[in-house]
């Protein structure tokens, strides 16, 4: 949410600062902007829209410098508008700052500042922020690192800022307290940002901000200290451990596209060195230590949000059912200002592909603080829920980009499994089904692969949907959770209303929508439930209802009442959830092309949502 860059060294900094924007754009895209530092003075653009409006700015006004801060967007505080972009600046011209997070007191604040005499130019809690610098460094006679230093103690609420001074033109300092900041470190120049994404190309050495810390950047290198108590904190580099390759589209129009169709390689690389197949069992490194603690677990809450969450609840159904243990699932936003019954005998599972989301970091700690055990399964290696969380499970998926999750879903339905497995071993569940099951798991890359060769028959479905303006996706068991996560991707990315229900639930209220013009889409494999779906299809059906249906096996009847079936072919009735995903995202993709829609920058929605 909102993405921040810098770049101190002895390039130009503009144009490393606008390809860093747009290795970040997927974390907001309202309105952007830079700041530049020449000589002593520094010179700025802004403007709302995406970085493409910044960077046609740019060529007719340029700029040049080889100290720079940049911003990308996700409005909180204030429309998004040229005025309200980032950086913001102080009323004496002295100070730019940009800032991803939330000033809580900010109001407070910026009464006091007004009385003082400050003028405000935007409706931001950012401005206050930089203002309240000033202020300090102004009556306090102080220097620039102290004014921040005091300004931040003063601040309620989450923060990732970098900011310049004109009076020091060869510092730049940045801090952190919610919100992610990573810095490379390259060959004599400095590269700072949300993420390590615009990092990577220039130099793989980072280190990533913890909380409370601040870094300041001078002629002499690079200084890092604590916020609350000023000591010097030493800090190891890390490598990062992606390539420019993975966050790059390739031959792909989209990065949505590309990463459903590397589902085939994400699913087997979330498993790679995990399934014991001839055990027909799992091995979980990250869990290894505090096996003990989770097999005598008195129950799990599963805590996330958006799609990790519909992960989560496909985890409830197969954790319960495997290792007998109560799973309760909750959105983070909820169990953290909740009173949830844990003790040291939970086990608090959180799931998210950023690890950063603000809702399910918080959650966290309220399960750290009531004893529970806490187990992170995250995509991005290094983040901050992964690093909180005393255990976990990272799912291999690779950065994902497109705001809509695909990859980073089925991975994390993967790790669920995996687990399942595991436990459900430790619960009487047989070797010979392990060995079915691990083996299948094994297969899934396969099977998505053959799904994958079938997106032309989806997208001409999709051409007979173009101007739907509802859509129903129906399923039962864990497939319950598979038409929630369809419905989720045609609404996010297509803006078509777009609802999730279990199938039986249909009689309760989504019946009464059901007309000529209303697509329903059925998740019905053959399980044990397949006849209880097959009676929803056909009161469907006898509504005039238009029926797409998914299933493992294309039957006559199916053929006979659905107006369309998707066939997919499964090895083992457990994988249909995973796979039954696949052409929902195709669908809502190619629904998504067929109405226009920019699908890897969907209208109000940010990726790594790092606020409240
Ligand atoms: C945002 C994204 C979703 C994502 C959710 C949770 O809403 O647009 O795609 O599922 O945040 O994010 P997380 O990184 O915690 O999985």
């Amino acid at each position: 949410m909102c993405g921040i860059v810098g770049y101190f060294g002895n390039k130009n900094a503009v144009p490393l600062l606008l390809n860093g924007l747009k290795r970040l754009e997927y974390r907001g895209y309202d309105s952007a902007g830079i700041a530049i530092m020449h000589e002593d003075s520094f010179a700025l653009t802004k403007t709302a829209g995406k970085v493409k409006s910044l960077e046609s700015l740019l060529k007719t006004a340029p700029m040049q410098g080889n100290i720079g801060i940049g911003h990308t967007r996700w409005a909180t505080h204030g429309e998004p508008s040229d005025l309200n972009a980032h950086p913001h600046t102080d009323q004496t011209g002295k100070f730019v700052l940009i800032h991803n997070g939330i000033i809580e007191n900010y109001a407070v604040l910026k009464e006091w500042l007004a009385q003082k005499g400050v003028t405000f130019q935007s409706d931001t809690d950012t401005e206050v922020l930089v203002q309240l610098i000033s202020m300090i460094y102004h009556e306090e006679k102080i220097s620039f690192e102290n004014a921040v230093n005091l300004a931040l103690k003063q601040v309620v609420g989450t923060y990732g800022i970098l900011v310049m001074c004109s009076d020091e033109p060869n510092q730049l300092i940045a801090a952190r307290l919610g919100s992610p900041l990573v810095l490379g470190v390259g060959e004599g120049e400095y590269f700072l940002a949300s993420d390590a994404s615009p990092i990577v190309e220039h130099t793989r050495n980072v280190i990533y901000l913890e909380e409370g810390e601040c870094l300041i950047i001078g002629d002499d290198g690079y200084e890092i200290k604590h916020v609350d108590h000023g000591e010097k904190i030493e800090k190891e580099i890390s490598r990062i451990d992606f390539s420019i390759e993975e966050i790059e589209k390739g031959n792909f129009p989209h990065y949505m596209l590309k990463e459903i169709y590397e589902q085939e390689k994400t699913i087997v690389d979330t498993m790679r060195g995990r399934l014991l197949l001839d055990e027909g069992s799992v091995h979980l490194g990250g869990i290894q230590d505090y096996l003990l603690r989770i097999e005598r677990a008195r129950h799990f809450y599963i805590t996330a949000c958006g799609t990790s969450w519909h992960a989560g609840l496909i985890g409830k159904y197969i954790l319960e059912e495997f290792a007998g243990i109560p799973v309760h699932v909750e959105y983070a936003s909820e169990f953290r200002y909740r009173n949830p019954v844990i003790d040291s005998q939970s086990v608090v599972i959180a799931i998210s592909q950023s690890g950063e989301t603000a809702d399910t970091l918080a959650a966290i700690t309220k399960a750290k603080e009531e004893g529970a055990l806490t187990l992170g399964i995250c995509n991005v290696v290094g983040s901050s829920i992964s690093r909180e969380t005393d255990c976990g499970i990272y799912t291999h998926a690779g950065p994902e980009i497109g705001v809509a999750s695909t990859k980073a879903f089925t991975a994390q339905v993967s790790v669920l499994y995996m687990l399942a497995l595991y436990l459900g071993r430790k619960n009487g569940y047989s070797k010979a089904d392990g060995v079915k099951l691990a083996h299948a798991l094994h297969d899934l890359g396969g099977r998505v692969k053959e799904i994958l060769n079938i997106t032309d028959e989806i997208r001409k479905i999709a051409e007979e949907m173009v101007d739907v303006e509802n859509c129903l996706y129906l399923g039962r068991g864990t497939n319950f959770p598979v038409a929630l996560e369809g419905a989720l991707k045609l609404k996010e990315i297509s803006y078509i209303h777009a609802e999730g229900y279990p199938a039986a639930e249909m009689k309760h209220g989504p019946i009464a929508l059901i007309d000529e013009k209303m697509p329903v889409i059925f998740l019905a494999p053959h399980d044990k439930t397949y006849e209880k779906v097959l009676s929803n299809i056909q009161e469907v059906k006898a509504r005039k209802g238009k029926i797409i249906t998914v299933t493992d096996k294309n039957t006559p009847e199916l053929q006979a009442l659905s107006d369309h079936v998707i066939e997919i072919s499964v090895s083992h009735p457990r994988t249909f959830p995973i796979l039954a995903t696949i052409p929902l995202q195709l669908l809502a993709y190619h629904l998504a092309v067929l109405r226009g829609c920019d699908v890897d920058m969907p209208r109000n929605l940010a990726k790594s949502v790092t606020v409240e």
